[in-house]
C-alpha cells in the first residue's frame, strides 16, 4: 500500500531521487493530483499508463519550472512565451510541438506535447530539484473521477505505487485549461479547466476557438485524445439537470442523491447534498470531484446533479459533470 508522505526536504530530496530511478509518485497540484515519472524516461511513463489501465493513445502532460524551461521539451513561440509570462505558474497547459527528447510513449505518438508549470509551492519544490521535466497526468485510475486529496490517490492507485506526496486539498479542484498554441494564428481551447478562457481572451484582446460540447467531432478527438464523452466518472449513474425544482428535493426517493450547486434554503432530507454555501463557481469547482466521490461510496443508486451557469470556472465544472453523466 502506497505511503503518504509529508513535504520535508528530506522527503523531497528522497523522491527526486526515486523518480530519477524511474519511480512514479502521486503528487499534488493547485488543480488535481498527478502521477508522475521522469518525462525523459520512457520505461517510468510506462509505469503510468499501467498504473492509471490508461490507454497508449492518451498523451501525458510534462511539468516544467518555468518559461526558460520551455525549450527543453518543446519548439515555443511569442504567444506561448505571452501566456506563460501572464498565467504561469497556474493552471494553463500548452500544446505545442514536442522536441525530440521527449519519447513517443510520453505524446501517445503526436508530435506535440502538452506542457504546463504547477503553482502548487510543495509540486514547484519537487520540480525545481528535479533536472528533467516532469509528465503526470491526473492520479485516478482511468475515467474515473479525478482526485483532489492524497487519500483520494491512495484509494485509487493504493496498491500500484509505492508513495504520495501530500500537499494538500487542491485548491482549484478541476484540471487545468488547455490550449493548442501550434498555429499562433489561431490558438483553440482544447479542454475548458480552472483558468476560465474568459481570462485568457482577455489577455490576448480577441475571442478563441471552443472545443465542441460533443466530443463525438473527429477533429477534436484527434487534438485531445484523452476528451473521451465518458470520464470523471462515478460507478453511480449521475442524471444532469439544467436546475432541480424545490418540490423533486422534498418528494426524493431515498435512493437516490441530489446534488446540489448551493445549499439550499429549505429543510431538506440527508441524501440531498450541495457543492457550495452560495453558489460560488470556485468553491463549487474545489468541492465537486470530492462530493461526487463521497456519494459513489454511500450507495445511491441515483445521482441527479444541477449544472453550473455556462460561464468562468462554470464551463469546465459543466465539463465534467457531462462526462460524469455520459452512459
Ligand atoms: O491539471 C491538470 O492538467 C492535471 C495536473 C496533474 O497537471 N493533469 C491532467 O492530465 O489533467 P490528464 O492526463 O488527466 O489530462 C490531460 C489531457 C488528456 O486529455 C490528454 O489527452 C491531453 O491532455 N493532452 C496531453 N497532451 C496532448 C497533446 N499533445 N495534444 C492534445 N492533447 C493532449
Ligand atoms: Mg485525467
Amino acid at each position: 500500500m502506497a505511503n503518504i508522505l509529508q513535504p520535508t526536504e528530506k522527503n523531497l530530496r528522497e523522491l527526486r531521487k526515486f523518480l530519477f530511478l524511474g519511480g512514479i509518485v502521486g503528487v499534488p497540484t493547485e488543480t488535481v493530483y498527478g502521477l508522475a515519472a521522469n518525462a525523459f524516461d520512457p520505461e517510468a511513463c510506462s509505469k503510468i499508463f499501467e498504473a492509471k489501465r490508461r490507454p497508449a493513445n492518451d498523451p501525458l502532460i510534462c511539468h516544467i519550472s518555468g518559461v526558460e524551461a520551455l525549450e527543453q521539451i518543446c519548439h515555443s513561440n511569442a504567444l506561448a512565451i505571452r501566456l506563460a509570462n501572464r498565467f504561469w505558474p497556474g493552471p494553463l497547459t500548452f500544446v505545442l510541438p514536442k522536441k525530440e527528447k521527449i519519447p513517443g510513449l510520453v505524446t501517445a505518438g503526436l508530435d506535440s506535447v502538452g506542457v504546463r508549470c504547477s503553482a502548487h509551492p510543495v509540486f514547484q519544490k519537487l520540480v525545481a530539484l528535479c533536472d528533467f521535466p516532469l509528465a503526470a497526468p491526473s492520479a485516478n485510475p482511468f475515467a474515473y473521477i479525478s482526485p483532489t486529496t492524497a487519500q483520494h490517490v491512495k484509494a485509487g492507485l493504493g496498491s500500484k505505487i509505492e508513495y504520495i506526496l501530500d500537499g494538500g486539498p487542491c485548491a482549484y479542484g478541476v484540471e487545468s485549461t488547455i490550449v493548442d498554441l501550434r498555429d499562433e494564428s489561431q490558438p483553440r481551447i482544447l479542454r475548458y479547466g480552472a483558468l476560465p478562457t474568459e481570462k485568457i481572451e482577455a489577455e490576448l484582446g480577441r475571442s478563441i476557438e471552443k472545443p465542441v460540447a460533443t466530443t463525438a467531432d473527429e477533429s477534436v478527438q484527434h487534438l485531445a485524445p484523452g476528451a473521451l464523452p465518458k470520464h470523471y466518472s462515478p460507478r453511480t449513474p449521475l442524471d444532469l439537470r439544467g436546475g432541480i425544482a424545490p418540490e423533486e428535493i422534498q418528494n426524493l426517493s431515498p435512493d437516490t442523491a441530489a446534488l446540489l450547486l448551493s445549499k439550499p434554503t429549505q429543510k431538506v432530507s440527508a441524501n440531498v447534498h450541495w457543492l457550495s454555501e452560495n453558489g460560488k463557481l470556485d468553491e463549487i469547482a474545489a468541492n465537486l470531484f470530492a462530493k461526487l466521490r463521497a456519494l459513489d461510496e454511500s450507495g445511491y443508486h441515483r445521482i441527479i446533479a444541477e449544472e453550473a451557469p455556462e460561464l468562468g470556472l462554470g464551463l469546465a465544472i459543466n465539463d465534467r459533470l457531462r462526462r460524469a453523466s455520459f452512459r
